[in-house]
């Protein structure tokens, strides 16, 4: 068991850009959280799932190095994460956070990478490091430059 896989979720394109730049680099597969119906903001803000398509969290079962990519919405994780969250046995796994959101000062960040811990670690998993990334302005791509520089950046600090 020694191979990553980039579990995500992303509405404009923001996070998706960052976990398909981020697999390219590494060699792993970006696994996309697609939903049977749209999360709101409102699950956000209450730490709220929502439902999501197949069953992503048993296609993690061979890795060992889990990514999961999230953008930040409310203050909080976004509602497909906390599906996968709850629903995943994260048992001898090591994760690596990422969010991403507008605010420049990268508010709230430490607050959602707490509780996506505590989930990571209720669930048998270690967390290795956690990164705070920039990304659109809400309902905004940032643009794959703006991307790709900060992603080289975490990839260098690890
Ligand atoms: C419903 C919603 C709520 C958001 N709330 C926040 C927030 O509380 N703080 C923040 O910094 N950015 C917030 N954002 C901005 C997103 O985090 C940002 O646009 C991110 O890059 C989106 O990622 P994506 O393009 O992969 O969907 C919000 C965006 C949406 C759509």
């Amino acid at each position: 068991m020694d191979k990553t896989i980039i579990v995500f979720y992303s509405k404009d394109n923001n996070t998706r850009t960052a976990a398909s730049i981020l697999g390219k680099a590494i060699g792993a597969r970006a696994l996309e959280l697609k939903e049977i119906k749209k999360g709101s903001f409102i699950q956000a803000l209450f730490k709220k799932g929502s439902r999501l398509v197949g069953s992503p969290w048993s296609e993690i079962k061979p890795y060992s190095r889990i990514y999961l990519m999230s953008p930040i919405w409310a203050s909080n994780g976004v509602p497909a994460m906390n599906t996968f969250l709850d629903k995943a046995d994260f048992t001898e796994k090591e994760v690596i956070i990422v969010t991403l959101q507008q605010f420049e000062d990268l508010k709230n960040s430490d607050k959602v990478h707490e509780h996506i811990k505590e989930k990571v670690a209720k669930s048998h998993g270690a967390v290795l490091h956690c990164h705070a990334l920039l990304g659109g302005k809400m309902g905004h791509f940032a643009g794959e430059d703006f991307i790709k520089e900060q992603v080289q950046k975490l990839l260098a600090e690890e």
